[in-house]
C-alpha cells in the first residue's frame, strides 16, 4: 500500500510521531559541522544528529568516551547553522548525565541554549531514570537510546549485537517502555536483532529509530562518514556505504599533488 507523505517545512517531534502513526519511515544522519549539515539538510534528511560518534570520526578516538561537553556544543552549533528543515538532535556526551539528574539538567540546559539544538539524546534506561524525568520536566524533548551502547563499551567489552539471551532482550522491553512512559520522544535502537527491535517498534506508539536493527522500526539512522564511504576500517554488516569518498578523496589529493608538481595548476584562467 502507497502512503501519502505529508510535506513537512521543518521538522519537530510532533512530525515524527506523525510519521510513525502514518506508516512513513523516518531517514536520520549524523552531522559534526556546518557544511554537511547543509548538503544533508538540503537534500531531505528528517532527523540530523550531533553524535558524540564526533570522538570518534572527528577527533580519531578510539571510543565515545573522551568527547567534552565543550566540545559537543561546538559541534552542534555548527551543524544548527546549516539547518533549515531537520529536527535536530544532540548527544549528552559521557559523564555530562549519569552523575546526577541536576548535574544532567545543566548538561542539557547548556546544550540547548548554547547550540541552538532542539533536542538530546542519551544512553541507557532505568539507569538514568532521573535524569530523564529532569530533563523532560524542563521541557527538553528527549531521545533515547537502548542495545548497544557505546559509552558502557568497557562495561560489555565488545561491539557485538546485543539482547540476544532472552533476560536481556526483556529487560530492553522494559526499558523501552518505560522511556515511553516517562515521556522521550523516541528511542534509537543500536546493534540488536531484528526481530527484537520490531517487537518493541510495534509496542510503543513513539518512533523507535534503529542502526543494526532491522527493517521493522520505524526508521534508520547511520553514521554520515561511514554511509559516505569517508571511514573503510569500520565494516559492520549494518553499514550500507551510498559513495566511496575515502577512494575518490584520496584520487582527488593525488591528482591535486601532482598537477602542483607539475606547474599544471593554477593555468592561465585560475590566476589574476
Ligand atoms: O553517536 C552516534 O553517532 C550515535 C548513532 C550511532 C545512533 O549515537
Amino acid at each position: 500500500m502507497s502512503v501519502a507523505k505529508k510535506q513537512y517545512k521543518r521538522i519537530t517531534v510532533k512530525s515524527l510521531t506523525e510519521m510513525k502513526s502514518h506508516g512513513e519511515k523516518i531517514s536520520m544522519l549524523t552531522a559534526y559541522d556546518y557544511t554537511m549539515a547543509k548538503i544533508i539538510d538540503s537534500a531531505g534528511i528528517d532527523v540530523l544528529l550531533v553524535g558524540d560518534s564526533a570522538s570518534n570520526v572527528m577527533a580519531g578516538h578510539e571510543t565515545t568516551l573522551p568527547i567534552t561537553l565543550d566540545q559537543m556544543i561546538y559541534h552542534a552549533s555548527s551543524v544548527v547553522r546549516g539547518v533549515e528543515r531537520a529536527l535536530v538532535v544532540v548527544d549528552l556526551p559521557f559523564g555530562s548525565y549519569q552523575s546526577d539528574p541536576k548535574e544532567a539538567l545543566r548538561s542539557a540546559i547548556r546544550i540547548m541554549k548554547e547550540s541552538g539544538g532542539h533536542s538530546v539524546k542519551l544512553e541507557g534506561g532505568r539507569e538514568v531514570k532521573e535524569s530523564i524525568k529532569r530533563i523532560l520536566h524542563a521541557g527538553i524533548p528527549v531521545m533515547g537510546h537502548l542495545g548497544l551502547t557505546p559509552q558502557s563499551i568497557y562495561k560489555f567489552g565488545t561491539y557485538t549485537v546485543r539482547a540476544k539471551e532472552e533476560a536481556e532482550a526483556e529487560k530492553l522491553i522494559e526499558d523501552a517502555q518505560a522511556l515511553e512512559r516517562w515521556g522521550c520522544f523516541a528511542l534509537v535502537l543500536e546493534k540488536v536483532p531484528a526481530a527484537l527491535a520490531q517487537k518493541v517498534a510495534e509496542q510503543l506508539t513513539i518512533p523507535v529509530i534503529g542502526i543494526g536493527a532491522g527493517s521493522g522500526v520505524d526508521g534508520q539512522v547511520l553514521v554520515s562518514h561511514d554511509m559516505f564511504g569517508m571511514t573503510h576500517e569500520f565494516n559492520p554488516r549494518f553499514l550500507r556505504r551510498y559513495l566511496n569518498l575515502y577512494e575518490d578523496m584520496g584520487n582527488a589529493v593525488g591528482q591535486y599533488v601532482k598537477d602542483v608538481k607539475s606547474v599544471d595548476f593554477p593555468n592561465d584562467e585560475e590566476q589574476y
